[in-house]
């Protein structure tokens, strides 16, 4: 116990600094998002044709995993339509009565930005269809013997939503969502340039080296690459000269276990396991959690996309298997298939 609560103490002072980093590192309008390019053209055209009429935009829902964006690309949006925006998260919306107070405040235009928005109560869900669509809601109020529905008129509002596992969603919700964002893994030069963007912020000399090393070993997330350019920022002041270079960053992210492929002490922990005790796979993902001591959505959201992306681990029916390139990444001779 004494070890739990020291280990939740740091978790909150760590996602503390996060979140106080995070404020100052997101873009504010598109022209400032870097990368997902696709996605901000098509939702350039979408923004000013909604401006231009003088309407709310189409729902929005955004996916893909942790750190990629999601929530910045909300606030972007708002940003651009020139609109207020309300922030809350599927579990925080407990039922019905929650939604409703929420939906209240809203004003013509603005954006409800509902994240982690597979994990709202079905009995919420269900209220959120009309207002979606027709921009009204039905309600029942009152106690057991005095209740009454109660009919609500909306301002037209457009809800972002943001999920990092699309499959999570109930279909009716969402087709109620016009437009449509997969969010991919950014690629080397987009992160370099976040690095550099994110350096430049913190007034801390970058080299081009260094910033191309920090964004190789990010698993193509901005929020990682955010995060080691930090831990590197610390290294290069304290061991070096203040600058954050290639050496620097090598030195640093070995301390920390991140790999050279940016792989760090669980997807190793991940590995590890599967091929010492399951012989490889396959293996479920809850056996596999309980084994790590990792929650089982942290694995299926963060560390499992990013091993599959780069060939260490697959899906197959019966659970999820180590590859022979996995095998090879992380020191183990591959003994053909698991039992
Ligand atoms: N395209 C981008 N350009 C620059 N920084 C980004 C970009 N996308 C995300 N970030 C940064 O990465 C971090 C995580 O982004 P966030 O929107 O919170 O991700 P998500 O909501 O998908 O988990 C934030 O600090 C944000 O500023
Ligand atoms: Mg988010």
């Amino acid at each position: 116990m004494e070890n739990d609560k020291l280990t939740s103490g740091e978790l909150q002072s760590y996602e503390n600094e996060e979140i106080a980093v995070e404020r100052t590192l997101r873009p504010q309008y598109l022209n400032q998002y870097i990368g997902q390019d696709k996605i901000k053209e098509q939702l350039d055209i979408f923004i000013k044709a909604a401006k231009m009429r003088e309407e709310s935009l189409d729902h929005v829902l955004l996916f893909g995993p942790p750190g990629l964006g999601k929530t910045t690309m909300a606030f972007v949006i708002a940003n651009e339509l020139g609109v207020n925006i309300k922030q809350t998260s599927g579990p925080a919306i407990e039922k019905a009565g929650d939604l409703v107070a929420i939906l209240n405040e809203l004003e013509a235009g603005d954006v409800l930005f509902i994240d982690e928005i597979h994990r709202l109560p079905m009995s919420v869900e269900e209220v959120l269809y009309s207002a979606m669509e027709d921009f009204y809601i039905d309600i029942m109020i009152g106690g057991a013997d005095a209740s009454r529905s109660v009919h609500l008129e909306l301002p037209p509002f457009t809800l972002i939503g943001a999920t990092t596992r699309a499959g999570m969603l109930s279909n009716p919700l969402r087709a109620r969502f016009g437009i449509n964002a997969h969010m991919a893994y950014y690629d080397l030069e987009d992160l370099t340039e976040i690095v550099t963007r994110t350096a430049d912020i913190f007034e801390t000399a970058i080299t081009g080296d260094g910033a191309h090393e920090i964004a190789r070993r990010s698993r193509g997330t901005p929020r990682i690459a955010n995060r080691l350019f930090k831990r590197v920022r610390d290294f290069a002041q304290i061991k070096g000269t203040g600058i954050v270079n290639d050496d620097m960053t090598n030195q640093a992210l070995t301390m920390l276990d991140v790999d050279g492929s940016g792989l760090d002490y669980i997807d190793q922990k991940i590995i590890k396991t599967m091929i010492e005790m399951y012989n490889g796979g396959p293996v479920g993902l809850g056996t596999l959690a309980v084994n790590i001591s990792e929650e089982r959505e942290t694995l299926e959201d963060m560390y499992e996309p990013y091993l599959i992306q780069s060939g260490f681990l697959i899906r197959t029916r019966q659970g999820r298997r180590v590859t022979p390139k996995g095998y090879e990444h992380f020191g183990y001779v591959y003994t053909g298939e698991g039992k």
